[in-house]
């Protein structure tokens, strides 16, 4: 994130409680647009995980604790902030409705996307300067095969479809039509106290499957992400 935005239009894309657009704001962007979906059942999720039997006790306390809309109107209100939140899904993000912007952040969402590139795709397309992107990614074949683009797909009772390594990422990125100007290493970002934590004493029997290991290296580091700084083709 550049450190100073004065005068930029920035867009934070799933920007759930608004951390990043008001960190956008504090750094002098000229405005912020948030962009975010209120309602869980529209989101993207994997058919398996968001009708399956088994979560509706999830899907419950997502649309009770997970509210983004209702934690970013208190921090709004809080800061004294003008960021403006609009109900919008990254595939509805339209140059002749929303304009474009000279900055735009997103994080953390694309694994929640059937079709992230389609996602990135819309991106590129209202933006009108540079793009953060900042992903979770799979950390063992990060390591493993750094350069092959590799993504596992799940797309089942998780809330995730795509785990890609880091050099996967970086493929979506580059194959929806981004240049990428600079790219940071592989860094983990710990979880909040709410987040669904195995217990350390029963991690070892997860050790034999992808999904199990990269819980532990969730509990233990905190979640696999890479970022990278881009822009539009042509
Ligand atoms: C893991 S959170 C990431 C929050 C924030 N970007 C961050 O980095 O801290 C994913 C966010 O994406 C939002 N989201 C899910 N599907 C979306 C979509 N199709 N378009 C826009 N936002 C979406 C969710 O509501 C949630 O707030």
């Amino acid at each position: 994130m550049p450190a100073d935005l004065t005068g930029k239009r920035c867009l934070d894309v799933g920007t759930w409680d608004g951390f990043w657009a008001f960190e956008m704001e504090r750094r002098g962007a000229a405005s912020v647009t948030a962009i975010d979906i209120e309602d869980p059942l529209r989101w993207d999720w994997p058919p398996q995980a968001a009708f399956g039997a088994a979560n509706e006790a999830r899907l419950g306390y997502l649309r009770t604790f997970k509210s983004g809309a209702a934690s970013f109107g208190l921090a709004k209100e809080a800061l004294g902030s003008s960021v403006e939140r609009i109900d919008c899904s990254v595939y509805d993000l339209d140059p002749a409705v929303h304009g474009t912007f000279d900055v735009i952040f997103l994080g953390s969402l694309l694994l929640h996307l059937r079709d992230p590139v389609r996602a990135l795709d819309r991106v590129r397309g209202v933006c009108g300067g540079e793009a953060i992107l900042a992903e979770s990614i799979e950390l063992l074949p990060s390591i493993t095969r750094p350069r092959t683009p590799i993504a596992r797909l799940e797309g089942m009772d998780q809330s995730w479809w795509w785990q890609p390594n880091a050099a996967g990422f970086r493929r979506m990125v580059a194959s929806a039509g981004f240049e990428i100007l600079e790219k940071t290493g592989i860094y983990f970002l710990p979880t909040g106290t709410a987040h669904p934590r195995p217990a350390l004493h029963t991690a070892w029997r997860s050790l034999g499957s992808a999904r199990g290991r990269e819980r532990i290296v969730t509990r233990v580091k905190g979640i696999p992400h890479t970022a990278v700084r881009a822009r539009p083709l042509g």
